[in-house]
Formats: C-alpha cells, structure tokens, sequence
C-alpha cells in the first residue's frame, strides 16, 4: 500500500506523505505554510477556515425511467467546487480531489469575489474573510457551472456558516449580490488534463494511520470483516469534530465516500432512494421543493460547508437523539437499507434504533441506503425544527408529522420527534389520537396528552423537560393552523 496521498492544490499536484487522520487545515497552515486558510472554532462552526474542493465525482443519479443508464450529474467530467469546513476534514478525505484554498484563487489579479469584497468594505479585521471569500466563490463557481441564478436567499444560505463578528453582513451580501449578478466568476485553479485524470487510490497508509477507500459495496464490507475495529468514515463532519477537539487518533479509517452503491440516487414514480454516502447537499438538489418542509428544513441544517460534506448515512448513524435527519424521515416513512456479508435487509427507519446511541446494525453491517417514500395527493407533510437560532443550530426539539386526510377526517399519521427521548421517535399513541377524527381543537388536545403520556425529555441547557413538552405538543397545533393554511411562512420560526 503506498504512503502517499495525491491530490491537487491550486492547481498543482501534491504527493504527500502524512498520517491520514491530520486536519486539512493543520497542514496547510503548518506544513504547506499557507496561512490564509484561518483557525476559528475549530469544530466546523465559524466558516474561518473554509477551502474548495473539487471532484468530478458527484452522486450518480440513477433514473429508472432513463432506460435504467446510470447518469453521473457530471456527465461533462468537469469538476465542480464546494466550500467545506478544513478544520474537520482529513487529509486522507483530500485523496484524488482538488483542494483550493484563497491563496489559489488570485492568479494575476483579484479573483471577482476578492474584488466585490475590497470594494464594498466587505471586511473589518479580515479574520473571517478569506472563509467568506471561499464561500462566496464557491457559490459563484457553481452558479456558473449550472446556470442557477443566485437570489439573495441563496446568498443568505451560503454566508449561514460563515461568522463575521465585526463587519456586519449587508456590505458581505452586497459584495455577494454584485459578484453573482457579473455571474461566470469561476474558480482561478487551472484545469489540467492530470487534474482531470486523478482518481482516487484504493488506500494508503503511513504513520501508523491507515486509510482505504473501497470502490464497491462489496470492497466495503470485505473490508468490515476483515478490520472490524476500523472507524467507518462518510463526510466526517460528525466524526471530524471529535478528531479536531480531542486530538484523537484514527489508525484504521474505510471511507465510504467512493462507494458506488452507497453514492447512488434513484428515483422512480412511488420513491426517493440515497445511497448512504449522498451528501445533504445532493439529497437536497434531489428533491427540489418536492417535500417542501423538509426543503426549508434541510436548508437549515448545519451550514452549506457541512452540508457539502454531510451524508444522509453519516446522520442516521451517528444516531443521535438531537440529530435532524431520522425524526423528519421517521415521521415521512422512511426505509433503511442495511448491507453485509449475508445481504441486506430493509426495515422502517425507527426499528434502527434501539436505546441511546444503539442500533439495529450488526457486526460487519453498514448501512445501504435510505428510501423516502413519496406522497399521495391525500398527504400533508410537515416538518418543524426548533433551536436557539435560526441557522448553524442543533436542535432542541424536531416534530415531523405525516397526515392522510379523506373528506377531512384523518385516515393515517405518522408523527415522530427528535430532541423528546434518548432515541429519535415515533409516537404511536399520538397518531391513534388523531385516527379517525377531524384536525380540530380536540383532536389536537388529544395528540399533545398522549404525547406527554410517552414522551418523558431530558434537561439539558437547550431546553428543560418542561419546555421540550410544550414545544412538542405546541407542534402539533401548529400543524393543525399549517395544514387549514392558517401558517403564511413556514421558514419564520
Ligand atoms: C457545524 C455543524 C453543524 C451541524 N448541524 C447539524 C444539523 O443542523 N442537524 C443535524 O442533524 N446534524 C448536524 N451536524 C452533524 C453532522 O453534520 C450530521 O450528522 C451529518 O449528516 C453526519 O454525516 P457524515 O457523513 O459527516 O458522518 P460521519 O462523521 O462520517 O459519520 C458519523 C457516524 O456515522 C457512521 N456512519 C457513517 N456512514 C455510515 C454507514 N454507511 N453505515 C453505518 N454507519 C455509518 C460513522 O461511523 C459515524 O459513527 C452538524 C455538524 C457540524 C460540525
Ligand atoms: S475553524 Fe471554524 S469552521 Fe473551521
Ligand atoms: S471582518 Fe472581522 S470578523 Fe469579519
């Protein structure tokens, strides 16, 4: 197994020989001596230390009704850019991608982002601008790839992970808007053939840190049995905090990220299907505005950059009692693929999860993909997340709920919450109480005593138990108000 990590950096091919568990952000600051990468939080929440990375490998897209062709998004080759966070991300994430950071952006002169913000006095003390800069090109570089046009909530959106504690954002916004109206502002790195021709390697390893990079699902699990200890590894964004805040070492990491089965995205006519290692950014260009609460939800998740680098497998397996993904898929009627080396099998979303950080998954499992069902004309999805703050917030109490409703009498519900127990969970009890009955006062009551009836939330300085409660059933009114078209805007929470 070789000891060297390949990839690009501003444009220039970079061979290097380092543990694979070392921050992207520590060797750039340290090794590669390229300082205007920044440290802030160190935990993925400030944006300071924001860099470009670039892939040609994006989810496939695996229409069924295009003659079952798998078709990559990229069918050009061309690489696009995302912004992610480089303080929780590894250097053996970097293997066969280009990495640019704001050092490669300018070339002979300002990159157009570089220039809008000089001359909108976009910056104060200039710690946080080079992240804001990287954020903004990347927004910039994909608007020009695909044509999108940037409004300013996407502009809102792209600066969420990006904190400025002394400029205040309208001179960064207007800088922002004047960069995407010019629009064909792309990343400065040059595009060689070599960029182009990079792969990435079955493993490398050096320093006592190993770090493979199975192509199959099959690889995969071979490699599960074979390093049964190993750290499985998707975007990192959940276990890169844990590695930037505790020094902590990874000697045996199996990434999932170049995985084909676990990148592909199908749709067909009943269903959404992601493999696990389709990133929130990916699961959200899938569906569009198709749920569109849980659209407003995701957008609200994290920041782009972790967003960029997150995976819809990743959140599921952390299985965190706060996390956001499993109570709104829960309460959609979401399935769970988990794959080993007897097969895989396939079990609602809430059966995953057992007790406090346990789950379904057995020795040698991964999980496979997960299935969003779509709705029926009859259906009414909604999904609430409540948290201190609006954006870059971990919930306190997440309510999703799944409402059938024929000549207005409740035929079906699903309804499911985060935040409310050790595990991410359904509330049966809660859906009986709306079975059969009109969405009014009453039947609302009934929901929210049978939701204190079950649901017994922890203190913590989120939220105490008292609060959590209220939130809980004061969402299930809310839904009632949301569904008579009584809620004009959803997002102002
Ligand atoms: C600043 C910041 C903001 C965040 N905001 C939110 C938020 O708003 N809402 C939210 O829910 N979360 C949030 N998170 C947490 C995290 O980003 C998500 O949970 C993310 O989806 C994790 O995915 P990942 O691919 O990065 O997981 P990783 O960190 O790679 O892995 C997480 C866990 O899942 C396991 N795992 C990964 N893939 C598989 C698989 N295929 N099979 C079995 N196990 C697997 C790993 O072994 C690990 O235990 C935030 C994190 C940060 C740093
Ligand atoms: S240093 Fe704050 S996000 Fe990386
Ligand atoms: S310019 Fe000082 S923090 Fe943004």
């Amino acid at each position: 197994m070789t000891q060297m990590i390949r990839f690009f950096l501003n444009g220039h091919r970079q061979d290097v020989q380092i543990r694979p568990d070392t921050t992207v952000l520590e060797w750039l600051r340290g090794e590669a001596r390229l300082k205007g990468t920044k440290e802030g939080c160190a935990e993925g929440d400030c944006g300071a230390c924001s860099v470009l990375i670039g892939t040609d490998r994006d989810a496939i897209a695996q229409a069924d009704t295009a003659a079952g062709e798998p078709q990559s998004d990229h069918a050009d080759g061309a690489f696009r850019y995302r912004a992610v966070n480089s303080c929780i991300l590894t250097m053996g994430q970097l293997d066969g991608k280009a990495l640019v950071t704001v050092e490669g952006l300018k070339t002979s002169q300002l990159h157009p982002v570089q220039a809008a913000m000089a001359e909108n006095g976009s910056s104060q003390c200039g710690f946080c601008t080079p992240g804001i800069v990287m954020s903004l090109s990347g927004l910039a570089a994909d608007c020009a790839s695909t044509g999108a046009k940037a409004d300013d909530q996407l502009i809102h959106d792209t600066l969420a992970g990006n904190l400025c504690r002394c400029t205040g954002y309208r001179p960064i916004v207007e800088a922002a808007r004047k960069v995407v109206a010019q629009g064909g502002a792309v990343v400065a790195a040059p595009e060689s053939d070599a960029l182009k021709n990079i792969r990435p390697q079955s493993g490398f390893s050096y320093g006592g840190s190993t770090y493979h990079q199975p192509q199959t699902l099959k690889e995969l699990l071979e490699l599960r049995t074979q390093y049964p200890q190993s750290l499985l590894l998707a975007g990192g964004t959940d276990l890169g905090v844990a590695l930037a805040d505790y020094h902590g070492d990874w000697d045996e990491v199996i990434s999932t990220a170049h995985v084909r089965e676990l990148r592909e995205i199908r749709e067909d006519a009943t269903s959404f299907r992601f493999g696990a290692a389709v990133t929130w950014a990916e699961v959200l260009a899938t569906i569009g505005n198709y749920y569109p609460s849980l659209t407003v939800l995701l957008r609200r998740f994290g920041s782009v950059q972790i967003r960029n680098q997150g995976t819809i497998g990743g959140n599921i397996g952390t299985a965190s009692p706060i996390g956001d993904g499993a109570p709104a898929l829960i309460g959609l009627g979401a399935l769970i693929e988990l794959a080993g080396m007897e097969g895989s099998r396939t079990l609602p979303l809430e059966d995953f999860f057992l007790d406090y950080r346990k789950t379904e998954l057995r020795a040698g499992e991964v999980i496979a993909s997960v299935t969003l069902p779509k709705l029926t004309p009859d259906q009414d999805y909604r999904v609430y997340k409540i948290s201190k703050r609006y954006d870059q917030d971990i919930s306190t109490v997440c309510g999703a709920f799944r409402v059938t409703q024929e000549n207005g009498i409740v035929t079906d519900a699903r309804i499911a919450f985060g935040g409310m127990a050790a595990i991410p969970k359904r509330v049966q009890s809660a859906e009986q109480a709306l079975m059969g009955k009109a969405l009014n006062e009453a039947a609302v009551a009934a929901c929210a005593q049978a939701i204190a009836v079950e649901l017994a939330p922890l203190s913590d300085w989120r939220g105490s138990a008292e609060y959590r409660l209220m939130v809980a059933q004061n969402l299930v009114e809310r839904l009632r108000h949301d569904l008579a078209g009584e809620v004009v805007e959803v997002m102002a929470l």
